[in-house]
């Protein structure tokens, strides 16, 4: 890990993404998308891309994509991101990002990229026959991120390494090239309750898009009886809740819904369990289905109302794009010139 101090001076930006392959759940809302509104309230300038471009690291249908991705600018919209103030853009729609993924793939080493934890997950023994684009996934991460001189990136617990992973990039391209301060070295914001929520069905496994048990997520688009049904199956151990959050160790079913519920909440787990400490789930599952069913309807009414209307989902992709790209063609023409392109 790099402990080269940040000389960076420019503005704060913010830069976060999605991949569009499967439903958003809950994870995604709760672990990213709430901060990414949280910080354009703030007033910060921000970036939110669809990562097509990675999503084709794995197996995919050409003819789904367009409208995956479509699905996904919805979704970040239902839950509050503003394309008026955030630009809201396909990543394949800005070249940007994969030249300079380009020259930080000459600076990322092997040896860097081996220790990735989620390319072993993803590709399991058969890591021989992935592709190489799932092996180089994090620099093009890198890049994503830096193309924009972002400093501040919102992310679920699950992309601490991929974040680690760009800060070295960008301390290893300065310092090779001598070009102290041309990037920032970006934080990441992994905060609150909702930072790593788990599988309904195995409190151990985190809540996934790929998961094969759609019982195991509750996504953005379920309706009201789903949500609940979701819920009141939901796996948990036969213990009252704790009065203190010591008391959820070992629990890990227990912890996840506790979390869950303090994340919709906006509030803190101790807040949780100062309210349903020795309650049992007979009484807490229906509390956290009200309390989703009300956080989560107004997104999904809005997800289909947006949906309903690709083509002002295409201007606002096409606007966003335009955005991204005036603010990477700097950026990127000024790595270039760094590494000694031609031209
Ligand atoms: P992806 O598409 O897997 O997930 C999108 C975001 O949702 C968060 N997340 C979760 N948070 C809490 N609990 C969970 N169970 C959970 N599942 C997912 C993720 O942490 C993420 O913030 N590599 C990224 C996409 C990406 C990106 C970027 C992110 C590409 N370029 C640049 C930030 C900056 C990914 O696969 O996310």
């Amino acid at each position: 890990m790099t402990d080269a101090a940040n000389t960076y001076s420019g503005p704060q930006r913010i830069l976060s993404g999605m991949q569009p392959t499967g439903q958003l759940h809950l994870g995604n809302y709760l672990g990213a998308l709430v901060n990414w509104v949280a910080l354009q309230e703030r007033g910060a300038e921000c970036f939110y891309c669809i990562v097509d471009l990675h999503a084709i690291t794995m197996p995919h249908d050409p003819k789904a994509l367009p409208d995956a991705v479509r699905s996904a600018a919805a979704a970040y919209m239902a839950a509050g991101v503003d394309p008026s103030r955030s630009a809201v853009f396909a990543q394949s729609a800005v070249p940007a990002h994969a030249e300079l993924a380009w020259i930080f793939q000459c600076v990322a080493r092997l040896g860097w990229l081996e220790r990735m934890t989620q390319f072993k997950d993803k590709t399991g023994k058969d890591a021989e026959r992935a592709s190489v684009g799932i092996f180089t996934y994090p620099v093009l991460q890198a890049a994503d991120i830096l193309v924009y001189k972002a400093t501040h990136v919102p992310v679920g617990e699950d992309q601490k390494q991929h974040l680690e992973l760009a800060r070295d990039i960008a301390a290893r391209f300065m310092r090779e090239f001598d070009c102290e301060g041309a990037f920032p070295l970006p934080e990441p914001v992994i905060q609150g309750p909702g930072a790593r929520i788990m599988s309904l069905r195995d409190g151990t496994k985190k809540m996934s898009k790929s998961d094969e048990s759609d019982a195991s997520r509750i996504n953005l688009v379920d309706d009201a009886d789903t949500i609940a049904r979701k819920i009141k199956k939901a796996k948990t151990d036969p213990e009252p809740l704790p009065e203190t959050a010591e008391g959820l160790q070992n629990r890990p079913e227990a912890a996840n819904l506790a979390g869950i519920y303090a994340a919709l909440a906006g509030t803190s787990l101790e807040t949780v369990l100062t309210e349903f400490g020795g309650k049992g789930f007979g009484v807490f599952k229906p509390a956290l289905a009200d309390l989703a069913v009300a956080k989560l309807a107004p997104i999904s009414a809005e997800y289909r109302r947006l949906t309903g209307d690709p083509a002002e989902i295409d201007r606002i992709l096409q606007r966003g794009a335009e955005r991204a790209r005036a603010v990477a063609a700097p950026v990127i023409a000024e790595a270039k010139k760094i590494v000694g392109f031609w031209g």
